[in-house]
């Protein structure tokens, strides 16, 4: 299968999983769970907003930074600008904020509801240049279908 028929299949469950349950952690939880079910990367999760800092959420991978800050690292520097931040490599991101030694290129799609961002979806790979315009483009449908339910 080519990663476009993973997507459009992932994309399905997720719809499918959110539909019924309104309770926001339950839906965030089972849709990284998805996620990485579907493609083992090396961290996947969410921040949400809360007052002026993203603050971590339903996550599957290693423990993470529990609190980054508007404008800040790749996180916070895709709330600010309300867009998909692709990271081929995380050294040459000014600002990385780098939660594990490990990761080394990143995608972070801000989860939008009224026009403000009200999340983001972070995930980060191990390998250099992991997320390209196609992850760019389901990974946004999915964040639409989550911040729909939030
Ligand atoms: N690297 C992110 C921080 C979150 S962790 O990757 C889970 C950033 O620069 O915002």
């Amino acid at each position: 299968m080519s990663k476009q028929d993973d997507y459009k299949l992932l994309l399905s469950q997720v719809k499918a999983m959110v539909k019924d349950e309104t309770d926001p952690v339950a839906n965030m939880a089972n849709v990284a769970a998805l996620i990485q079910e579907a493609f083992r990367f090396w961290w996947t999760g969410f921040y949400r907003v809360i007052g002026e800092q993203l603050v971590l959420g339903p996550f599957q991978g290693p423990v993470a930074c529990t609190r980054i800050g508007f404008g800040k690292g790749v996180c916070g520097t895709s709330w600010k600008e309300k867009k998909t931040i692709v990271v081929e490599d995380v050294e040459q991101f000014p600002g990385h904020i780098a939660c594990s030694s490990e990761s080394r290129s990143e995608i972070v799609v801000p989860l939008m509801k009224n026009g403000e961002v009200i999340g983001v979806l972070d995930i980060d790979s191990e390998r250099l240049a992991t997320f390209d315009s196609i992850d760019k483009e389901w990974l946004e449908q999915i964040a639409e279908a989550v911040s729909g339910v939030l």
